[in-house]
Formats: structure tokens, C-alpha cells, sequence
């Protein structure tokens, strides 16, 4: 492939993941969004992956879904002249750090949110993933079938979390039984609804032209009076669309609908092939990659354990940030300055045979791998890069963790050094002689996969206990002196992550604020990027 044919490669990607709160509707979209694209055969299995979440009450189940769970967490797709990646976030029962690390691979994120309640607690703790890293948003609002909040209301509710202006690009006249449809105010025409609708060809689709068509007002009498009203002052109180204001993460195009009913999927598609960024270019910290240099490049996002757990192989997910990645090719990783040469690369689910024979930037790979690649991680064809922004989060649940059987200690420490390694779970060692190891989640889940995954992988029968700790900040200071003496004076709340940066652990958000206080020349982080 030529170096123009990669750039042209390039624009046609639309790299995205869907954010929501569970039940929302994120599942049905995909599957639609899917449907729509023609995209039969994948959409299928998303809808038994879900089913298979539903059913899984244990982690044990879940483990033997993990094939599936590789396989269906990158999906690529084409629509018009577009090739789409979309990328699964863990969202449900299994909510994890990697759900936000799939956020750092995207260009672009798509917000669905249930009418009837509103921007929800989980959503809220992606969309700020999404606000430090200026990561564009497109916003649906689902389940117009149903009766829902006002659309003003929810346009309100948008705007405060979101903190960004919300730009309507259609209009929902009337809800739940009395639902008529939506009108394109950029186009001046009304998408009329029609229930239960699962064929994607023109003819299903029905439309009235124009805002002052009498015809509307007729067959949708009261609901059409308020959507009228409602238009008109968004008219004059919303500004207008702008890309550029999109882009920087100061405006989201917000879209109604109702995913169940394949209703408003078109336009969503449609806004992301329009509006969402191709791949850009990245900074590393030696030089900014651009995304149609000829050299491959691609960063490690996640890394998720597979099939067999007694080879300890695990997948590590690469997104690619430039040039092109042919099977087989000798990458470097930069970290350890060793070569790989993968040949049997993980297939995603594709509309589009040549997936992974030939990937792209926005792309993603699988290569499988026994520890040697690790979160954070950057290949290249030779070159030395290290990438930031591979964030680590907070924890927000904290477990102290032993084992049974005093013997097993050390394979404990290793257990959690390479399970801590690969991002399952944060483990912080003590300052404080004595303390037992604690386990840092943002997910429960978390918990129960990192004691089953020690005692299948590593032969460990670890011990959870309750722990007083409830939030953790990485601490740093401009004078290393100041940072020694807060670390000294407070040696019963300092704990020191995988790669030795040390962490300050509270019992509650007011003995945090007293640590602020005190010490104001210490910065306190809810995020520590890797490298
Ligand atoms: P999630 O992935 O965000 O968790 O949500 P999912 O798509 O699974 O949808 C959650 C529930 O909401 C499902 O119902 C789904 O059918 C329903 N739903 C999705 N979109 C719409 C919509 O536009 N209108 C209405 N009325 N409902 C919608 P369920 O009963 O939990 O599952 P199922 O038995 O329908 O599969």
C-alpha cells in the first residue's frame, strides 16, 4: 500500500465506543447500528454475548465466555465510504478500569441515554474520561416509545453534566403512545415513527417535508403544537452546529429516538460518519505521530487474559496509530527494546475480510502473547516512542488481600505483580511494615476475577478482607524534599502502586481534604498516566 493509499485508509476511519448507563439501551444500538451497516452475522452476536452476561451470575461463567468476549469487544464495520471501529466498553456487571482504558483508544464517543432517567451515575464516570482527554461526543436519546422525560428537560440535563452546549439536530414530537416521530430540523423534514421496524431499505421509511407543512400539525394536533414551540426556542437559544466546537469537546449533537424500534439509528450513523474525526496525529514523548507516516506505530489499550488459563496467553489490544500493520512484520516493543514477529493475530469480528492482514491507524489488532507485552506499551518498526496518556485511575474500592497458606507468599507477590501488570486489578504495597497488600478497583467484579484468576493461574488461595481505605490520590511535588516530608509525616496512609509511585489512601473524602490543608504545596491525583 502506497503512502497516499494509507492516508486515504486513514480518513475513511471512524474509531468509536458507546457510553452509557446499563439498561440504557447500548446493546440494542450496537445491534442495530450493526443491522443497519448490513453487518448481519456480528450483530447476532452481540445480542448472545449480552445474553450470555445475563446469565452469567459468576465469574466462572463469565470466564467461559471469554472467547466470545475477545472476539466481539472490537467490531468493524463499513457504512457509505466509512470503515467503522466500534469498541466495546464493559459496561454492566463486569464495569472495570478497562472499561475507561477503551476509552483511550477511540476518536470518538457515542452517549445513549434513557429518556425516561436521565444522564445516570456510570455514564457520568465516562463521560469524564472523555472530558480530560477532549474525546468528541455525539449524545442519543432512546426510548421515545416510552414515556420519557421533557426534551427540554433532558436538554437541560445534558448541558449541566456534560458541561458543553447541547446542539439538537432533531426533535422528538410527542412520546410513548403518542410518539409521531422526529423532525430533522437540518434537513426541515419529519421522520415519521413506525413501530417495531427491523427492515433498513428506503421504502420503510416515511417522511413529511417541511416545518410549516399543514400536514403535520393535522395528524400530530397537540404534539406538534409544543414541538413546534420547543423548535422554535431551541432555534433561538442553541447555537448552531459547529464542527470545530464538536471537536474541542464544546458543543455535542444530541439525537432522539428510539433503538428498539430501529428509529433515529440512520441519523446517528450519519452524524458519526459526518462529524466524528478520522485518526489525528499522537503525541509521544519524543515526537508527535502522525497517522499516514509510513512507519507502523500502535499502543497496547488493554489486555485481557484468554482461553486457557493454565498458559497464562493473553491478548494484548493494539491500536494502531500509524502507518500500516501486515501479518507477520518484526515490531518492536519499546519498553524492553525486544522484537516480536506476530503471525496469528486475533481476528475481530469484520464485515471486511482483509481485517488484520491490513490494519491502518484507528485500527485495532489482537496479538496474543505470554506477559511480554504489557498495558501501556508502544511498537514500532525499530524506533523508540513512549506514548502518554495511558491513564490509570483512582480506585474507588479498596480490599486487603493475604494468603491462606504463609508458604505461597511469594507466588502470591508474583500473582499480583503480573495480574497489576496487566491492569486486572491496582495492587499498593504499604509504606507501613506489616500491612498487608491492597487491591484497588473501580469495579467489584474486579475482586472476584483477581481471586479466581490467583487461584487457577498461580496456584494461590488469597484471602479478601474489608479495608478502611475508600479513596486513593498519586501524590507528587515540584521540591522533592516537600514530597519526602508528607510521605514521612503520613506513613499510615502512603502506599506505593506496581511501578513505585506513591499513592496517599483515605478513609473518606474529608480526611483527604485535611491532607490538602495541610500540605498545599503536595498535588493530588485521581489519574496517573503510564510511562
Ligand atoms: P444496555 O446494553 O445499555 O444495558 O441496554 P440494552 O440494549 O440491553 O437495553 C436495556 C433494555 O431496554 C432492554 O429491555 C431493551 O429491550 C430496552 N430498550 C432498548 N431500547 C429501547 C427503546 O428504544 N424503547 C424501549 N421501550 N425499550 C428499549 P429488557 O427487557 O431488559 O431486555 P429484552 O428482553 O428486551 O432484551
Amino acid at each position: 500500500m502506497s503512502q497516499e493509499s494509507v492516508a486515504d485508509e486513514v480518513r475513511r476511519r471512524r474509531t468509536f465506543a458507546i457510553i452509557s448507563h446499563p439498561d440504557a439501551g447500548k446493546t440494542t444500538l450496537t445491534e442495530k447500528v450493526l443491522l443497519f451497516a448490513g453487518a448481519i452475522q456480528i450483530a447476532g452476536s452481540v445480542k448472545a454475548r449480552k445474553a450470555s452476561r445475563h446469565a452469567a451470575s459468576d465469574w466462572m461463567e463469565i470466564e467461559k465466555q471469554r472467547g466470545i468476549s475477545v472476539a466481539s469487544s472490537v467490531m468493524q464495520i463499513e457504512y457509505q465510504d466509512c470503515v467503522i471501529n466500534l469498541l466495546d466498553t464493559p459496561g454492566h456487571q463486569d464495569f472495570s478500569e478497562d472499561t475507561y482504558r477503551v476509552l483511550t483508544a477511540v476518536d470518538a464517543a457515542l452517549m445513549v441515554i434513557d429518556g425516561a432517567n436521565g444522564v445516570e451515575p456510570q455514564t457520568l464516570r465516562l463521560l469524564e474520561v472523555c472530558r480530560a482527554r477532549q474525546t468528541p461526543i455525539i449524545t442519543f436519546i432512546n426510548k421515545f416509545d416510552r414515556e420519557v422525560k421533557q426534551p427540554l428537560d433532558l436538554i437541560a440535563e445534558v448541558e449541566s453534566h456534560l458541561k458543553m452546549d447541547a446542539v439538537p439536530l432533531t426533535w422528538p414530537v410527542g412520546m410513548g403512545k403518542a410518539f409521531g416521530g422526529v423532525f430533522d430540523i437540518r434537513h426541515d423534514r419529519m421522520r415519521l415513527f413506525r413501530a417495531g421496524r427491523n427492515k433498513f431499505d428506503e421504502s420503510d421509511q416515511a417522511f413529511i417535508e417541511g416545518l410549516d407543512n399543514p400536514e403535520i400539525g393535522n395528524r400530530f394536533n397537540e404534539s406538534w403544537v409544543q414541538a413546534l414551540d420547543e423548535i422554535e426556542l431551541i432555534r433561538e437559544a442553541s447555537p448552531t452546529l459547529d464542527r470545530q466546537a464538536f471537536l474541542d469537546g464544546r458543543q455535542t449533537p444530541v439525537l432522539f429516538g428510539s433503538a428498539i424500534n430501529n428509529f433515529g439509528v440512520q441519523e446517528v450513523l450519519d452524524t458519526l460518519v459526518e462529524m466524528a474525526p478520522s485518526p489525528g496525529p499522537r503525541k509521544a514523548l519524543e515526537r508527535t505521530v502522525e497517522p499516514d507516516e509510513p512507519k507502523f506505530t500502535g499502543v497496547v489499550f488493554k489486555v485481557q487474559a484468554n482461553m486457557d488459563p493454565a498458559h497464562r496467553d493473553r491478548v494484548a489490544f493494539v491500536r494502531v496509530s500509524s502507518g500500516r500493520f501486515t501479518r507477520g512484520m518484526k515490531l518492536r516493543v519499546s519498553r524492553t527494546g525486544k522484537d516480536i514477529r506476530p503471525n496469528n493475530v486475533v481476528s475481530f469480528l469484520s464485515q471486511r475480510r482483509e481485517l488484520v492482514e491490513d490494519a491502518v491507524a484507528g485500527d485495532i489488532i489482537g496479538i496474543p502473547n505470554h506477559g511480554i507485552l504489557h498495558l501501556g506499551d508502544v511498537l514500532t518498526e525499530g524506533e523508540t516512542l513512549h506514548f502518554t496518556g495511558l491513564p490509570f485511575f483512582a480506585p474507588e474500592l479498596f480490599q486487603a488481600v493475604e494468603v491462606k497458606d504463609p508458604l505461597r507468599t511469594k507466588q502470591l507477590r508474583v500473582g499480583l505483580t503480573q495480574l497489576g501488570e496487566e491492569g486486572a486489578i491496582q495492587v499498593f504495597r504499604p509504606e507501613a511494615a506489616g500491612g498487608a497488600m491492597l487491591l484497588g478497583a473501580v469495579g467489584v467484579l474486579q475482586f472476584e476475577v483477581v481471586a479466581h484468576r490467583l487461584k487457577t493461574e498461580y496456584g494461590v488461595e488469597a484471602r479478601m478482607m474489608p479495608s478502611r481505605y475508600s479513596l486513593a490520590r498519586w501524590v507528587s511535588a515540584e521540591d522533592s524534599k516537600e514530597l519526602r516530608k508528607f510521605l514521612d509525616a503520613n506513613m499510615a496512609n502512603i502506599a506505593y502502586d506496581v511501578v513505585d509511585a506513591p499513592a496517599f489512601l483515605a478513609s473518606s473524602v474529608a480526611q483527604l481534604r485535611v491532607a490538602q490543608e495541610r500540605y498545599p504545596q503536595i498535588q493530588f491525583h485521581t489519574m496517573r498516566e503510564h510511562g
